[in-house]
């Protein structure tokens, strides 16, 4: 029998792994192939790593489609740094002799295949193949030198087509609420969101608010993550986007007028006249900035809702739009005229008229109050005022 082995982090499995161990398994007619997940590379010791349930856990969801993908934890069952020495033991045991073992890597890490733990006894007990990588040149006359002609028996090369996908440039990705979507197989896709991966779980978003704001700001920011997510699942728009949006949108509610000018300047927001008069306003730019700070937030689409939440701005998005009105229409608001706005969120499907009303309200109470009305709100409600024109015509 002739065995694959796929080892890595796999955090996440993505289908740059999968491609290869397929790849391998057409060319070289392997029966089967094992995708063990490491559980302390030794190269990796120090850095932080997902739990090893989560990874096997993606590792399985990714694998079920092929029936000739396997998946073992035993690396995560032993103790200490896991050499792959080690496991290539366990698994001829486990085999027998009539097996031969497939070891498969990318040619990165067959370039450094010297470096590895007791490179040479490896070498004797197992194959490598590698799967030739765009840009990666493997010198075979160093390894030849390193491992002899007997060793480059068990040496192998093939080519690949090229998916250059990263793990590491994935988890970045969520972290920034880019999309993963053709890099890793749906089903993967669906766990790291639903396990909160690669970026802090609402819970402990939650927790971190909570020390931070008062009860009735606390309240009011749950009420308006709520409402927001109603409104995302009515308009289409990214409902996690749109809880987490919401949830911190006041984060930076809690300053006072003074502090808030400082903070600004911290932060090198500037302060226009309008911000100068109303330091308040200034809340929604320092907020967008503390989203990244506190709670390791780094979506632009995020900040830029929060940004946006209090005046508004031209050419709004509906994300934006949807923070926009549920901070005016959460359940624990209380004015004149909420009911209003809260049945027409009710009736229409017209985001843009629903946020036209709402513009029109702010812009009539601060008008009434015989405050200053913000540029953005008015060039807010002139966009959406422009389109509509543009769409009768
Ligand atoms: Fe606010
Ligand atoms: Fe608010």
């Amino acid at each position: 029998m002739k065995v694959g082995i796929m080892g890595g982090t796999f955090d996440p499995i993505h289908f740059g792994h999968l491609a290869m161990a397929e790849s391998a398994r057409e060319n070289f007619s392997l029966d089967e192939i094992l995708f063990i997940p490491s559980a302390r590379p030794p190269h990796k010791a120090n850095n932080q790593i997902t739990p090893e349930v989560h990874r096997l856990m993606m590792t399985f969801l990714a694998t079920q489609s092929n029936k000739y993908f396997q998946v073992s934890p035993m690396e995560f069952m032993r103790a200490g740094l896991s050499y792959t020495l080690d496991t290539i033991d366990a698994l001829h045991q486990k085999f027998g002799n009539d097996t031969e073992l497939f070891f498969i890597i990318g040619s990165d890490s067959m370039r450094d295949l010297p470096t590895w733990h007791k490179a040479k006894e490896l070498v004797e007990k197992v194959h490598f193949i590698s799967i030739a990588r765009p840009g990666v040149n493997v010198n075979f006359e160093e390894l030849q030198n390193f491992f002899g002609e007997e060793g480059m028996k068990h040496i192998h090369q093939i080519e690949s087509p090229a998916l250059e996908i990263s793990s590491t440039d994935l988890r970045e990705r969520v972290k920034k609420g880019r999309s993963i979507k053709y890099f890793v197989p749906e089903v993967v896709e669906g766990y790291i969101y639903k396990e909160q991966l690669y970026f802090m779980s609402a819970d402990s978003m939650r927790h971190e608010l909570q020390k931070r704001l008062k009860k009735e700001r606390f309240a009011h920011s749950i009420g308006v993550a709520n409402t927001a997510v109603k409104l995302a699942k009515k308009f289409c728009v990214d409902e996690r986007k749109a809880y987490i949006a919401g949830l911190l949108h006041d984060c930076a509610r809690e300053f006072e007028n003074e502090q808030l000018k400082d903070e600004a300047t911290k932060r090198g927001i500037e302060i226009g006249e309008v911000e100068n008069s109303m330091p308040l306003l200034l809340h929604s730019y320092i907020g967008a900035k503390m989203i990244e700070e506190i709670y390791d937030v780094h979506d632009a689409e995020i900040a830029q809702a929060i940004y946006r939440h209090t005046v508004g701005a031209r050419d709004m998005t509906p994300l934006d739009k949807i923070i926009y009105f549920a901070d005016m229409i959460e359940p624990n608001r209380n004015y004149p005229g909420v009911e209003k706005l809260r049945e027409l969120a009710e009736k229409s499907d017209d985001l843009d008229e629903i946020i036209l009303t709402a513009l029109n309200e702010s812009i009539i109470f601060v008008t009434q109050k015989n405050s200053l009305v913000h540029p953005d709100t008015i060039a807010a409600r002139n966009f959406l005022l422009l389109q509509k024109e543009k769409l009768k015509k």
